[in-house]
């Protein structure tokens, strides 16, 4: 069989696997035209997820099996009086200190109450759930070379790897999940889940003769939605920085951009690099606490079954609150409803855009006196991740702008997405997404030579 090295030898695959959702995408060759040679992977298609593009980042042990991703999410929803979570975020592991203790901790009792698994194998058993997912989606793909699955596979990351040995862990795991994929096979896309018997033979055996997983490299998160800013945008600007506003961390990086290098080369304003936990999640929160607030409780465990129940479906209500400017929750025989005015007029909810706002303001008081020193006008302010969609975000930038450097008047903020006319050379198809594919898509077409490191 022809190998991926003959017919696309620089094809690399790059995932995503955020707190809410992982992404997957294939970069055929960064020299091709962007629509020819980037293309998102749809992984939720093949899991059965909401969108084609995302599949949600959940597992779950049920009844002595282990389920991932929507068959997860269902399980867990039908269990809401077991007081189980399902949710489980590979971020706290891959952004930790100390990596190796992170994934030697166990997985919460919550999401695994066997107490079977620790963070390690759940990264490797979700990892080899991935595999399975982007060896189907590519099948349905069309148009591709034969043996593009065997591209080199990255991942992103919020924080720097390159350069300090972490990369050999992630290797080992990529390698265990590569042979723990080829064991289970089809087994783990099922639907009807995995014993746990079935994974922790999986699991040993990969460990004793790990498969080949073509790990190339990590991209640092805000690196990769800054090298989709600039390689989709029509106006590129010297200085560029970027609001990742994923569910569970909003992540601020800044950039300047060398065109005169070959591959044309992003260096890291490093000052105004900001990782913070107000994000997706803490809206979710936001919302919740107004709608409990609406609704009232009739004793604890009343509350408690409300928070389960709520909790489950948060991102929706969210998105609905967001779109509507009102939302309806229903449990049992009890409604309540939040309207745009109650948001606004919470004492919480402005005290968590006042904190948002001024850590944006941290970073663009760094990036505008640079950007000054440089003559860079105007600069860009891209946002990224699902929080992009948020309807408050770029007023709130233009007033941390406003508070930050009230002399940088010159900048432009808005989603990367072909909703913001810097961008319309992204296909219209992707538009509701793309700021939530970006990082995948810049993971997989930057340029790793040359790239900064942290
Ligand atoms: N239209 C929308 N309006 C508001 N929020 C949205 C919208 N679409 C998605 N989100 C939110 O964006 C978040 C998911 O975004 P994203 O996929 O970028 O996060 P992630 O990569 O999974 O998380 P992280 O980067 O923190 O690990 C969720 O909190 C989701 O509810
Ligand atoms: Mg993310």
């Amino acid at each position: 069989m022809a190998d991926a090295g003959e017919l696309a030898p620089r094809a690399r695959i790059c995932i995503d696997f955020g707190t809410a959702v992982s992404k997957a995408c294939l970069c055929l060759d960064p020299a091709m035209p962007l629509e020819a040679g980037v293309r998102p992977i749809p992984i939720g298609a093949v899991s059965g997820a909401d969108h084609t593009l995302f599949s949600p980042s959940v597992l779950f042990v049920d009844s002595g099996r282990l389920h991932f991703g929507p068959s997860a999410l269902r399980r867990a929803q039908g269990g809401i009086e077991g007081s189980r979570d399902p949710l489980l975020s590979f971020k706290t592991v891959l952004g930790a200190q100390d990596v190796e203790a992170a994934l030697a901790t166990r997985i919460r009792p919550s999401a695994d109450p066997t107490g079977t698994f620790r963070q390690r194998d759940a990264l490797v058993l979700y990892l080899a759930y991935l595999d399975q997912l982007i060896t189907d989606a590519l099948t349905r793909m069309g148009d591709l070379p034969i043996g593009v699955g065997r591209a080199r596979r990255r991942y992103t990351s919020p924080v720097w790897r390159a350069g300090d040995g972490r990369d050999r862990v992630f290797e080992t795991i990529f390698n265990e999940a590569a042979a723990v994929s080829l064991k289970l096979g089809r087994l783990l896309v099922a639907g009807e889940g995995i014993s746990i018997a079935q994974c922790r033979d999986a699991l040993d055996r990969a460990r004793a003769n790990p498969g080949n997983g073509r790990l190339e490299t990590g991209v640092f998160e805000p690196h990769a939605a800054a090298a989709t800013a600039l390689a989709y945008t029509n106006e590129p600007t010297r200085v560029v920085m970027v609001i990742d506003i994923g569910a569970g961390t909003t992540d601020i990086a800044a950039f300047e951009f060398d065109e005169r290098a070959n591959p044309p080369a992003l260096a890291e304003i490093k000052e105004a690099r900001q990782c913070s936990a107000l994000a997706g999640d803490e809206i979710d929160r936001l919302i919740i606490n107004l709608l409990a607030k609406k609704r009232g409780m009739i004793d604890k465990e009343d509350q408690a079954r409300f928070l389960r129940t709520a909790r489950l479906v948060a991102r929706e209500l969210k998105q609905e609150f967001f779109a509507q400017g009102r939302v309806t929750f229903k449990d049992g025989w009890r409604t309540s409803s939040i309207r745009a005015n109650d948001f606004n007029e919470d004492q919480q909810v402005k005290a968590f855009l006042n904190a948002l706002g001024n850590t944006i303001a941290r970073s663009l008081a760094i990036v505008a006196e640079r950007a000054r020193r440089l003559h860079a006008r105007p600069f860009d302010i891209v946002l990224a991740g699902g929080g992009a969609n948020l309807p408050f975000l770029p007023h709130l930038v233009r007033a941390a702008a406003q508070h930050a450097a009230p002399w940088a008047v010159d900048i432009r903020v808005g989603p990367l997405s072909p909703a913001n006319s810097l961008y319309s050379g992204v296909d219209p198809y992707f538009a509701d997404v793309f700021p939530q594919i970006a990082i995948s898509v810049g993971g997989s077409l930057v340029e790793m030579i040359g790239a900064p490191t942290g």
